[in-house]
């Protein structure tokens, strides 16, 4: 007998939903009866969108999978956790969600916002646990950033950083103080038609930073515009066994299929050594708990044991018409606040697919082995004793002149990018609003985003523009219900 016991575990102050759905399932493979009982209040949760008969491939993370198709759906904590674990993790969600205080303030574990910031908490650039995105007619950079740096690497690869701008362009800042500079982005066209005849039409986004207050950068200053990653699965990808990953590299494209794929190698701050990179969207990133301490240093401007500078530069210093009340403590984040918000972001669960056991949506999933897009999406791991579905392998691809930054992080060169975890990626409309997918959000929508592969992925979006409508779809309908 096979159980499964789903509970839904938003912290109720954020929704007065709860959904307890208990499932079970008897019998042998050929004949299943199953018995479904569940609770819901307030609104509407689409529970015949998951076929319980044939659950199975509706499970991305195995037994660790949980089911909310709503906005609240990247925010659940993973079922493995325990009760005291699920405190910690609720504890660290708290300082991810708030927004940081400029210091000094009395409320001394939250100050010490910027001086100078991207974001004045986690949750503004990770729009309810899931995707930014490029800022629309009027508005700021709220959910993205700009990366920047010279021409060169450092003694560990690592990029250099502007002697003035450091490696991270700060848009915002505290009262008194200037934000480093202001970004705008305009669009290019670029038409293109598909081979039954159907035209389109992409947008190539162009960044103009103006008003740097702190002096003329470097001349050949490099920039990687990027938009917040969904959190959710994060931990199930650490987890992942490192030979596990390797077994996919290519660098070499031995087996002559046009994909290669490496991984990215970086440097562990707290280990001082080497490490393979995971996290970020060149895997510039070790660990998550990296990652973490690395957008409280740089998106927020909030020091930690790992990043305790501040994150302005010697000439920006100099310049500041107030010099004093930057900081708001030594470090600003103390060890076990930054812990927690590591827990917080290490198990926010994967939900379910939708529609999964729909007709197109299985002829779509056959398109995507086909066009052989699972060669670097790579469909199945093992990771926390679950078969896991997260259609990533952690590797770098060269993807195409088109989607280049030209600005090396680490191994990574310019047209390098981490292959894009497609879990989830179905629910960014519900979760966070909007469809724009890739790096810098310039697709605005899925189909947008397979146009614009390039570089290794040639074949495979050549391939897709040759299908007719109604197989193109047939995979959009099954991307959606991932
Ligand atoms: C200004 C917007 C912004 C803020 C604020 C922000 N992030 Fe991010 N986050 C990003 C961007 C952009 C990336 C991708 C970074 C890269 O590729 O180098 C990212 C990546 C991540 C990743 C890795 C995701 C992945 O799929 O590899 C984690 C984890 C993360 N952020 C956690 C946090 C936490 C925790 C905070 C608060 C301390 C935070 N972020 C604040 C923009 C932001
Ligand atoms: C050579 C490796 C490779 C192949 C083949 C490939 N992709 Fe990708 N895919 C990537 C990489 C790398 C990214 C991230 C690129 C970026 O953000 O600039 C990506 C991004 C995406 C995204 C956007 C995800 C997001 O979160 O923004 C979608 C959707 C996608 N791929 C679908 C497909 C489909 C469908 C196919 C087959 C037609 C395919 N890919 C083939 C490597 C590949």
């Amino acid at each position: 007998m096979k159980k499964y016991d789903f509970i839904k575990n938003k912290s109720l102050n954020k929704s007065a939903l709860l959904v307890v759905l208990s499932l079970f399932s008897y019998g042998c493979a050929s004949e299943k009866t199953s018995n479904t009982g569940f609770m819901i209040s307030n609104h509407q949760n689409n529970f015949d969108r998951f076929d319980i008969h044939n659950l199975d491939n509706s499970l991305l993370a195995g037994n660790l999978t949980i089911f909310d198709t709503t906005k609240d759906a990247f925010g659940h904590f993973s079922p493995s956790l325990t009760l005291s674990q699920q405190d910690t993790f609720h504890h660290g969600e708290s300082f991810f969600d708030q927004s940081w205080l400029v210091a000094p303030n009395s409320n001394m574990e939250r100050d010490g916002l910027g001086p100078h910031f991207n974001g004045q908490s986690c949750a503004t650039c990770h729009i309810n646990d899931g995707r930014g995105r490029p800022p629309r007619d009027g508005e700021q950079m709220e959910s993205m950033l700009l990366r920047i740096s010279i021409p060169g690497a450092g003694d560990h690869n690592q990029p250099l950083p502007s002697h003035i701008y450091g490696d991270q362009l700060q848009t915002f800042a505290i009262p008194n103080i200037k934000p480093e500079a202001q970004v705008s982005i305009s669009y290019e066209d670029i038409k293109g038609q598909y081979t039954d005849g159907e035209k389109y039409n992409l947008k190539k986004p162009i960044y103009k930073i103006f008003n740097f207050n702190y002096g003329e950068p470097e001349k050949d200053l490099l920039v990687s515009p990027r938009v917040a990653n969904q959190m959710s699965g994060m931990g199930l990808l650490e987890d992942i066994a490192e030979s596990d990953i390797l077994a996919n590299a290519d660098p070499n494209d031995r087996n002559r299929d046009g994909i290669s794929g490496r991984p990215n190698y970086v440097w562990d701050v707290e280990k001082q050594k080497i490490a393979m990179g995971r996290f970020g969207w060149k895997a510039n990133q070790p660990s998550i708990r990296q990652q973490v301490a690395g957008a409280f240093s740089g998106d927020i401007g909030i020091t930690s044991t790992i990043f305790p500078e501040e994150s302005y530069s010697d000439i920006e210093l100099s310049k500041f018409t107030q010099k004093t009340n930057l900081s708001g403590g030594e470090p600003e984040i103390n060890n076990a606040n930054l812990s927690d918000v590591v827990v917080y972001s290490r198990n926010l669960a994967i939900p379910a697919r939708r529609d999964a056991n729909n007709p197109q949506v299985m002829r779509g999933e056959r398109l995507f082995n086909q066009l052989s897009c699972n060669t670097c999406h790579t469909t199945t791991f093992k990771s926390q004793g679950q078969v896991i579905h997260p259609y990533t392998d952690l590797l770098l691809h060269d993807m195409g002149r088109d989607l280049e930054d030209n600005r090396p992080d680490f191994l990574a060169n310019g047209k390098e990018w981490r292959t894009a975890p497609l879990w989830t990626i179905g629910l960014f409309q519900t979760v966070s609003g909007h469809t724009n997918y890739l790096h810098d959000g310039r697709a605005d929508n899925i189909t947008e985003a397979i146009l614009w592969h390039g570089g290794e992925a040639n074949r495979s979006r050549d391939e897709f523009k040759k299908l007719p409508k109604f197989q193109r779809d047939e995979l959009i309908k099954f991307l959606n219900s991932l």
